[in-house]
């Protein structure tokens, strides 16, 4: 397994955020996050990738204990992510905000593995156009982009497809696919449940801080507990 969540915890005030949630992710998988809004699902995200700190409970990602590492760490070490809200670089272009991101490599081998990613993301045409030119949708895919930029072992994508137009969309289900096949593990939070079920090889549930569910696409989506709290009868 390459990432194991303990016990984590997140309050926010009197607000408990997160609530003792345990999963493992095996290497090589797609497992996605469902639930209602401010069920936690961000939340998480921020815990896994060190953005905000643990009330309690412990992280491990591919054998190591990553509870309380930096950020810039957790990228350097295989896992990357992309954020609901994309805040891009605005006054740098497309191209610029891929190569702004940390990497060992120098900066002709970045130019070209850029290069290579705006062009399966289709953004290509706006490589040399400010980000804060973009669309909503392309600013989605441009934090798709960002977090390839660093080879991942790990992907986190949040909501990475909201926004994002019909045609494309099943694109980003064929390029996940592809990136899994090729050894990447991806974490994604998603609400549109037919992309969901397209990709994901399991399904965890949030509810209220709390992870309510747990197992495969038909399995969760039967369940009675998560019909009442997120998807309806
Ligand atoms: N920095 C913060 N300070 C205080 N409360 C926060 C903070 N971040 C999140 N929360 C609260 O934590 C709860 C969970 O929010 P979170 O963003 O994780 O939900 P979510 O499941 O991602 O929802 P959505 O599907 O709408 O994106 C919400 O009640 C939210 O208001
Ligand atoms: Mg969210």
């Amino acid at each position: 397994m390459i990432l194991e969540l303990q016990n984590i915890v997140k309050d926010f005030g009197g607000l408990r955020a997160v609530a003792k949630v345990s999963f493992t992710v095996k290497a090589g998988e797609i497992l996605g996050i469902i639930g209602p809004n401010g069920s936690g699902k961000s939340t998480l995200f921020n815990l896994i990738s060190r953005h905000i700190p643990l009330s309690s409970g412990r992280v491990i990602f591919d054998g190591r204990d990553i509870s309380n590492a930096p950020t810039h760490l957790c990228s350097r070490i295989g896992l990357s992510r992309t954020f609901q809200i994309p805040s891009p670089f605005t006054r740098m272009t497309v191209l610029e905000n891929l190569l702004a991101v940390y990497s060992p490599s120098p900066l002709p081998k970045m130019r070209i593995k850029a290069l290579e990613i705006l062009e399966m993301l289709k953004l290509s045409r706006l490589a040399n156009e400010r980000a804060d030119s973009c669309s909503g949708g392309q600013l989605k895919l441009l934090e798709i982009g960002r977090a390839l930029m660093t080879d991942p072992k790990m992907l986190l994508l949040d909501e990475c497809v909201a926004g994002v137009n019909p045609v494309l969309r099943q694109e980003i289900v064929a390029l996940l696919q592809t990136l899994r096949a090729k050894g990447l593990t991806i974490l994604l939070i998603e609400h549109d449940m037919d992309w969901v079920r397209q990709l994901c090889d399991r399904l965890i549930v949030m509810h209220q801080g709390e992870l309510i569910a747990q197992g495969s696409f038909e399995e969760v989506t039967k369940n009675a507990i998560v019909l009442e709290a997120y998807l309806g009868a």
